[in-house]
């Protein structure tokens, strides 16, 4: 009932695992593999060893998590071990998208390049975080820009297909995806977290350590559903619906937008790796219950009404 493909890439069922929450180790990616998820995204791989930024990098809020991790990466050149781990994953049928982040845009195609020779079976293309010192606005706030990071990787990546992850924080995210689909992405994620802050008023200073940090969780669900709903009006790829999806409910409404696959990161904290399971059950007793046997009956039927 739950089975999807995406951009040719056979899933048992349509969670992910989002970037960079549990996903920093083979052994985290393969424990959450064998907890049911669709599929598992590595934590964003970068083009130099990276420390990231001073603790506190994530707190809890009421309505999610804002944090500011800052990319800490060992660079793509310290990874062949962890790839070699991965093979556990491989046997266990769960596709391993591996994420890949740049500084400058050509530094994309060149951890691309190295990541395609690893065999992963999605590549994701983080152009859209907002934690890091060298751009305040993210590459994927223009169109421009983030179709010139995905047409160059495109060049190196052979068949494995390419997702762009897009921020809710362009003044238009669906010019940015018809822009990304043009120069051959092959799906869309909407989205990242959304740039935000908190100021703890007794310590009378930012709670993050980097003062500014990206939103997820709850409250980002109303934002990239948003997203997903423009874009499946503005492209033909597939899109990974994304950002505060913690029930089976929110997934759906995902699903009703237009996506494909709804990625599921902060709800890892919150529910823990259960969380694909239950989501899973959450989608087909609903659908059960108004009497629907294929999720594709229900991708994007929001339009309609
Ligand atoms: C602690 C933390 C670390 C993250 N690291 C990455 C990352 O390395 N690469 C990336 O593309 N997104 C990263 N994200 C964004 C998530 O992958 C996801 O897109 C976002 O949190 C929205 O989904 P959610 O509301 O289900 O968490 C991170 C989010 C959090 C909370």
């Amino acid at each position: 009932m739950l089975e999807t493909v995406l951009c040719g890439v056979p899933m048992r069922n349509p969670t992910r695992l989002a970037s960079g929450i549990m996903g920093v180790n083979s052994g985290q990616l393969i424990r959450v593999a064998r907890a049911g998820a669709g599929a598992v995204t590595m934590k964003s791989i970068g083009p130099h060893e990276r420390e990231g930024h001073r603790n506190p990098t994530c707190i809890e809020w009421e309505h999610g998590l804002l944090n500011a991790v800052g990319l800490p990466t060992p660079g793509y050149m310290n990874y062949d071990e962890e790839f070699k781990e991965l093979e556990a994953l491989r046997e266990s049928g769960v596709p391993l998208v591996a994420s890949v982040y740049g500084s400058k845009w050509q530094e994309f195609r060149e951890v691309a390049e190295y990541v395609s020779g690893k065999g992963p079976d999605i590549i994701e293309l983080d152009i859209s975080c907002p934690n890091t010192e060298w751009h305040d606005t993210q590459f994927a706030c223009d169109p421009a820009i983030s179709a010139k990071i995905v047409a160059s990787v495109k060049e190196v990546t052979g068949k494995i297909p390419v997702v762009a992850k897009l921020t809710p924080a362009a003044n238009s995210p669906a010019e940015v995806g018809k822009a990304c689909e043009e120069a051959g992405a092959d799906a869309l994620c909407a989205g990242n977290t959304m740039p935000g802050m908190l100021i703890d008023i007794d310590a009378r200073r930012p709670v993050l350590a980097f003062k500014k940090g990206g939103m997820s969780g709850p409250a980002l669900k109303p934002v990239n559903l948003k997203m997903t709903y423009e874009l499946h009006e503005k492209v033909d790829i597939p899109i990974i619906g994304e950002g505060g999806i913690t029930t089976g409910r929110d997934a759906l409404e995902y699903i009703m937008a237009g996506a494909s696959v709804c990625g599921i990161g902060s709800a890892v904290w919150q529910r823990g790796p259960g969380v694909f399971s239950e989501v899973c059950s959450e989608i087909s007793g609903w659908m059960k219950g108004n009497g629907y046997s294929k999720l594709e009956q229900l991708r994007g039927i929001a339009h309609e009404r």
